[in-house]
């Protein structure tokens, strides 16, 4: 999993820690690494569930965790960034969620969520496939840009639920896949009631 936001000095941190387990470990654990990790990056790519304890993300972050080989974002939306989704939706070509190919019925509402303060987004552009940048900072994209994710791509947009902007290339919104809580800070994605 990998982490970004606005918590610049913790994603340092993490950076640095990163890059010295690696200085010390090359050539020693790779072969181990990749056989123990190759049953399940099979058990991956054929759909299984993935289940990922979301309780250290913090307040503005998102994680990125891997299902049948696409990223998965889950974003911790604070009390502005989802006071923020009403302000943008004259903005937005689907802002009601009516295309219902983009997301389970249970997510089919105002925060695109089954939780409001968790966002959870297959993190592929619906225009041509391209990754979308996370990128919570106000004034960032546009001048009244209150965060969301702008694919570098051909630049189309959307915000902190996922709803593309009008007037760009992307003609739907960031689908939200099957997931379910297995308890309140553990999340499974690709199981809920619908796809079990
Ligand atoms: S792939 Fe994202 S805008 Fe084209």
């Amino acid at each position: 999993m990998s982490t970004d936001g606005v918590n610049v000095g913790r994603r340092r941190l993490l950076i640095g820690a990163t890059a010295a387990v690696g200085a010390v470990g090359v050539g020693f654990v790779a072969v181990p690494f990749v056989k123990s990790w190759t049953p399940s990056a099979k058990a991956k790519a054929a759909g299984a569930p993935v289940t990922a304890d979301i309780s250290q993300l913090e307040p503005g972050q998102k994680v990125t965790i891997e299902w049948r080989g696409k990223p998965v974002w889950v974003v911790r939306r604070t009390p502005e960034m989802l006071a923020g989704l009403k302000v943008v939706e004259a903005q937005l070509l689907d802002p009601n969620s009516d295309n219902e190919a983009q997301q389970p019925a249970y997510a089919k509402n105002a925060t695109r969520s089954i939780k409001p303060e968790y966002l959870v987004l297959t993190g592929i552009c619906t225009h041509l496939g391209c990754s979308p940048l996370f990128e919570p900072e106000k004034a960032k994209i546009q001048a009244d840009w209150l965060g969301g994710f702008f694919c570098p791509c051909h630049g189309s947009k959307f915000d902190l639920a996922g709803r593309v902007y009008k007037g760009v290339p992307a003609p739907k919104n960031l689908e939200v896949p099957p997931h379910s809580y297995d308890s309140e800070k553990v999340i499974t994605i690709g199981v809920d009631k619908e796809h079990a």
